[in-house]
């Protein structure tokens, strides 16, 4: 089955042809993070109109680079929910009018669903049920993923995602956004014990998580220092906030897959690209002899494959969207 999928929840444009919801025929994107980094962030309405632009190019392009025909579409997949909203809103609508004109199934998928279907594409023999922290610039979750389509939240960020705090990190630094890349950079070779940040425990439940006291922890140490006219060790600051998170993560992490009696952990999401965050991963999954999947670089961020992917177990479940479909902002997953 041969889905043509859509993904414009936040500032990447991305069209895919995914087989089988394991086999990328292609997958085109525009990341707009140029257009945005002048400003330091996203801003949304820049990014509606970027979708606007290119959103039929890069469908054309997709159908082109798959080598296939339109009639060989079998249904038209879309993230339609969360993200900013009049982002989503033009590839919900593109979808719409393909799906018709094409006269195939819509089938509408979770951002973060596709984030972790990410992981199909990689790994062939990646199964549910497993334990999935989905970390990106605007969610961090853990979720019980039992099947494909069934899943759990089992905790979340109480405030700022993990990705956020990359972004805002990066920022207070002058470093470009988006954020996260630069700090990985930075960091290497940076001393990790050079400043000691603050690694909130939320009480309540052991798996949810905050990030706004690391983020102003290390905005005032970068205030305060250039106030005194002292220099900061930025590849030390760098490497020490990246523990800071990756310890508020991996921990949490394992003791939730421990605890729910998995044998394999996910990572899913752009922040899954951080090389630190990897590693830890690594040898914690070593150290408790737990499978972990983590998604190439390629496949971390925002791309449409991921829609395609979960788009066919969406599909496999019943899931349709009729031509009312809405975007949306926020949505459980
Ligand atoms: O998943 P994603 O592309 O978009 C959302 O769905 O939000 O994630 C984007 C986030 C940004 O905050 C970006 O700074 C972060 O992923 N990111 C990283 C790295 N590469 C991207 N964070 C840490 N280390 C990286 N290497």
């Amino acid at each position: 089955m041969k889905i043509l999928a859509f993904e414009s929840t936040c500032d990447e444009t991305a069209v895919a042809v995914v087989e089988d919801g394991r086999k990328i025929l292609t997958d085109q994107i525009f990341s707009q993070a140029k257009l945005h980094a002048v400003y330091g962030g996203v801003v949304p309405e820049i990014a509606s109109r970027c979708h606007v632009e290119s959103i039929s190019i890069l469908a054309q392009r997709a159908i082109e680079a798959a080598g296939i025909r339109r009639e060989e579409i079998d249904a038209v997949a879309v993230s339609y929910a969360p993200g900013l909203i009049g982002a989503v809103l033009v590839g919900v609508n593109f979808a719409k009018s393909c799906a018709l004109a094409l006269n195939v199934p819509l089938i509408p998928v979770h951002h973060i669903r596709g984030h972790i279907a990410a992981n199909y594409l990689a790994y062939p023999e990646l199964e549910p049920p497993f334990l999935c922290l989905a970390i990106s610039g605007g969610n961090t979750l853990l979720v019980d993923v039992k099947d494909y389509t069934e899943m759990r939240i089992l905790g979340a960020t109480r405030d700022d995602a993990a990705g956020e705090c990359f972004d805002k990190t990066a920022r207070v630094l002058g470093l470009p956004y988006p954020g996260g890349k630069p700090i990985d950079d930075l960091s290497r070779g940076g001393d990790d014990a050079r400043y000691v940040f603050p690694i909130a425990h939320v009480a309540g439940n052991p798996y949810d998580m905050s990030f706004s006291g690391l983020k102003t922890a290390v905005i005032n140490l970068v205030h305060n220092a250039q106030q005194k006219g002292e220099e900061i060790d930025r590849a030390g600051l760098a490497a020490s906030f990246t523990k800071a998170v990756s310890d508020s993560l991996v921990p949490r992490t394992i003791a939730a897959a421990k605890e729910l009696g998995y044998d394999q952990v996910v990572v899913a999401g752009g922040v899954a690209a951080n090389s630190r965050i990897r590693a830890d991963f690594q040898k914690a999954a070593e150290d408790n002899h737990l499978k972990l999947f983590v998604p190439p670089l390629r496949l971390c961020g925002d791309n449409g494959a991921m829609i395609g992917a979960q788009a066919y177990y969406e599909y496999l479940a019943g899931a349709r969207a009729g031509s009312d479909l809405n975007a949306y902002a926020t949505m459980e997953l």
